[in-house]
């Protein structure tokens, strides 16, 4: 068989350790061979493709970014299915693997329902995908984002300020909930609990009270419950997405003129996305990536893998894409009562 691959949408910690483990399993095992597309499905579109063999995939299970690079790119804008069936007829394709994320998955969705034989592979470190426990890039941009507010805090300690850290997430607030508790933080605040700025000032007055610095963690997504929408000034990305972001600049003077606490904001950003990817996202992507191949080996076009427990399965995009896993209610009140 004759494979393609690609990476699309925001890069996670573990995409190349994924097109590792495809590329080994597929070649050793049931003698495959591969090409990847350069720049997610826009190096689809315009047909720009190299040859991924053994020797390409050598020694990048344990480096962050993608080897093939990624773009934002929305497949149906730039050809469709129409287009994607003749790069595949050129390159001899029998398949295509696309790694992304819910948007990305989205479109390789629909490339399959329109009848292309698409499989895919969940990458997010928002961890919002439906249908998988965990997708790998998360446990990395966690432990980045822990290891910043561990730094925030002493900073904070030093000078008794209020540190505000705001992390990525998109709608949903598992980065925040997760990296928040690790550090330790007085106040999480994540997109699916709406927080009154009174609920916000009572918990950072009570941990300077105690004579803490106080740590507020603020999902990019989060918005107070006197906001209509999250905060977004940098329009709609391909997929018609807001880009979120800023949310924490906005919170932090607030903090200071309700409180009188000197209150500083740092965004993560995209730091949470760079770098070689945890040991957890390693094997987790490289698992991925090798089970993948039974999926395209089966002809099973239509679904990805996904982790549920600790086995890997395979999930129908139907049944993992359309809504988001968000953080449930009682995750986030079992958090809560350390707050303040
Ligand atoms: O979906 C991953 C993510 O990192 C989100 O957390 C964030 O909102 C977005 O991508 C940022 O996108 P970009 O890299 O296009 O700025």
């Amino acid at each position: 068989m004759r494979i393609g691959i690609l990476t699309s949408g925001g890069d996670a910690p573990g995409l190349n350790a994924v097109i590792r483990g495809a590329v080994l399993k597929g070649t050793r095992v049931h003698g495959h061979e591969f090409v990847g597309f350069i720049g997610g499905y826009k190096g689809l579109c315009d047909s720009e493709a190299i040859p991924l063999a053994r020797n390409e995939v050598k020694g990048i299970g344990n480096t962050g970014g993608t080897i093939l690079g990624t773009s934002r790119t929305n497949p149906f804008e730039h050809g469709g299915a129409p287009r994607v069936r003749e790069v595949l007829d050129e390159h001899r394709l029998d398949s295509l693997i696309a790694i992304g994320g819910e948007g990305s998955l989205a479109a390789a969705k629909e490339l399959s329902d329109l009848g292309l034989p698409v499989v895919g592979v969940p990458k997010t470190v928002d961890n919002d995908l439906n249908g998988t426990d965990y997708t790998f890039g998360f446990d990395t941009a966690v432990g980045i984002a822990t290891e910043a507010m561990d730094r925030l805090r002493t900073t904070g300690d030093s000078h008794s300020r209020c540190m505000v850290a705001e992390v990525m997430g998109r709608h949903v607030g598992w980065i925040a909930l997760h990296s928040g508790m690790a550090a330790g933080a007085h106040a999480i605040l994540i997109p699916e609990r709406r927080t009154s700025m009174d609920e916000l000032l009572h918990w950072v007055r009570s941990a300077h009270d105690r004579g803490r610095a106080p740590l507020v963690v603020v999902a990019e997504g989060f918005a107070l419950d006197t906001m209509d929408d999250a905060h977004s000034e940098r329009g709609l990305d391909a997929f018609g997405r807001p880009r979120l972001g800023g949310i924490g600049e906005k919170l932090a003077p607030l903090i200071e003129e309700a409180t009188g606490i000197e209150t500083r904001a740092t965004t993560l950003g995209h730091i949470q996305r760079g770098g070689t990817p945890s040991a957890f996202d390693r094997v987790l992507a490289t698992r991925f990536g090798m089970n993948v191949i039974d999926l395209v080996n089966a002809g099973k076009w239509g679904h990805m893998v996904a982790l549920r427990g600790t086995e890997i399965q395979t999930v129908a995009f139907s049944a993992a894409l359309g809504t988001l896993k968000t953080v449930p209610p009682e995750r986030y009140e079992a958090a809560a009562m350390l707050f303040g």
